[in-house]
């Protein structure tokens, strides 16, 4: 059966275009895995004003596409591109999504986020109807997309074309959810009574994502972790009761990591390719490092290092509250990303204070993240909630070591270090505090003095493999099943 498969895998983020989050990886990786296991992939993706997407081959295969946004109708032109092992569909309105970023600045989300993917998610089915395509499975990704199984059970419901067609959507981070005022219904063409009886609202307001738990055939975490943190009121953000209802529906794949990308022996984007576990390769690209951003660290000394989004739910509240001793401490640190106004100041007036052993820039372009990953000996992620992480996998491949905190997908990747045995691949602390990520730290770099021990560490993270295969295996069975629930 997987062989005619038909899936259409529903995206605002996609490596290495278009880039917020982990999602871009994930979305980049997962169809190509896919198609290897015989199944059809399109991957729909709004056309943002990027370099790489502009230079891209590809053909207008509707030029102006009518989508209905409440009274109006709003074109937009559909672009098919030939990505390899999947079709990409480009949703192309400029007023939508010719900006800077994918969903706000520095200083919040852009006040039009529900009108943006209110029509994304229309033009992608406005588009199937035109082309006639038909999808066995519509796989939606997080709140942009989560209206998708809304409108197909209800507005699309009698379209012939969907008619057979289910719909999965992967949770990566409940902290998001599209929160709108009930006015935002208008833009949909839904009537009020779905908003008055509950089944797409939260607490008075529109939510997108809740919307999505109710309608989706099935639903899906990225970790099991995560899974079971979201039966709790703190990690579901107010999700934990509508969740609940859904609890045979709600399975959890965790992600994997490319290695056709994440591979430092075949790494394009690093200046010296070693095998997974040499630590001499290592070392020249952490001298690479240091010249790219200028840090007069003498090279024993460690180098840390971290790349995130900006957001308090990472955890960068504590590595800046733990600033100050990290610096008094015999150790380099460069920060990658971008994200919130205030704490990319924050991170700028710490780099004055120390700029020999301090780096930061605003940026996440893949050569530094991959020439990050290859440079450093530790890698931070102090998450306050983490549904996957990819960090900690990139990590173990490239032979850094992370030192995490321990709460979803982190928890159940990375082990901490017994020093007297050697067993581990990682360090963990358990508090949300910067005393307990300072220790965390302070215990790393014990270890890391300890050369025959910290090599031994490094190679039990490469030990394992953390593919896309296994994971992508597991989304076409979750495929097959809300095929059959999509028929009850
Ligand atoms: C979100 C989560 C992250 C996960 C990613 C991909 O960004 O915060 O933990 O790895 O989605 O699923």
């Amino acid at each position: 059966m997987s062989a005619s498969l038909r899936v259409a895998y529903i995206t605002t983020e996609l490596a290495p275009y278009a880039k917020s989050g982990e999602l871009a990886d994930v979305a980049a990786a997962l169809p190509k895995y896919l198609s290897s296991l015989g199944v059809e992939v399109a991957v729909f993706l709004p056309y943002y004003r990027r370099p790489e997407l502009e230079s891209l081959e590809k053909e207008v295969v509707c030029a102006s596409l009518p989508v209905y946004l409440g009274g109006r109708v709003v074109k937009g032109r559909i672009w098919r591109s030939d990505a390899g092992r999947f079709v990409l569909f480009l949703v192309d309105n400029p007023r939508y999504f010719w900006r800077e970023n994918i969903y706000g600045s520095g200083r919040g989300d852009y006040l039009d986020n529900d009108e943006r993917f209110i029509f994304f998610s229309k033009a992608v089915l406005e588009t199937i109807h035109y082309l006639g395509k038909k999808f066995d499975v519509l796989h939606c990704n997080s709140w942009p997309t989560a209206l998708i199984p809304v409108f197909l059970k209800t507005l699309y419901q009698r379209k012939k074309i969907f008619q057979q067609t289910a719909t999965v959507l992967t949770l990566h981070n409940v902290a998001y959810q599209g929160i709108f005022p009930p006015e935002s219904l208008a833009l949909t063409g839904l009537n009020w009574k779905y908003l008055q009886s509950g089944l797409l609202s939260l607490n008075g307001h529109f939510n997108f994502l809740k919307a999505g738990i109710v309608y989706a055939d099935m639903l899906n975490t990225v970790s099991s972790s995560y899974r079971k943190e979201l039966w709790t009121q703190k990690h579901s953000h107010g999700l934990a009761h509508i969740l609940k209802t859904r609890r045979d529906e709600l399975v959890s794949i965790r992600n994997g990591i490319d290695y056709e990308i994440w591979d430092p022996e075949n790494d394009k984007y690093i200046s010296w390719n070693y095998r997974p576990g040499d630590l001499e390769g290592k070392r020249k690209n952490k001298l690479d490092l240091l010249e790219e951003f200028q840090l007069s660290l003498d090279p024993n000394v460690p180098l840390l290092g971290t790349s995130f989004y900006f957001a308090a739910h990472k955890g960068v509240d504590l590595i800046l509250g733990a600033m100050d001793e990290l610096m008094k401490m015999e150790l380099g640190l460069v920060i990658l990303g971008r994200g919130e106004e205030i704490y990319e100041r924050s991170f700028l007036s710490f780099v004055k204070k120390y700029p020999h052993r301090l780096a930061v820039r605003f940026d996440w372009s893949p050569a530094l993240v991959h020439k990050l990953a290859a440079g450093v000996d530790i890698f931070l992620i102090p998450s306050l909630s983490e549904p996957c992480g990819l960090n900690q996998l990139y990590s173990f491949r490239y032979g850094s070591v992370p030192v995490v905190r321990t709460v979803g997908g982190l928890q159940e990747t990375v082990r901490h270090v017994d020093p007297r045995t050697g067993k581990g691949n990682g360090f963990v602390f358990k508090e949300y505090t910067p005393e307990a990520l300072i220790a965390a730290v302070q215990e790393a770099i014990k270890c890391y003095r300890r050369p025959s021990l910290w090599r031994k560490i490094v190679r039990q993270g490469a030990a394992k493999n953390y593919s896309w295969e296994t994971s992508a295996r597991r989304y076409l069975r979750l495929y097959q099943q809300a095929l059959r629930k999509q028929k009850n």
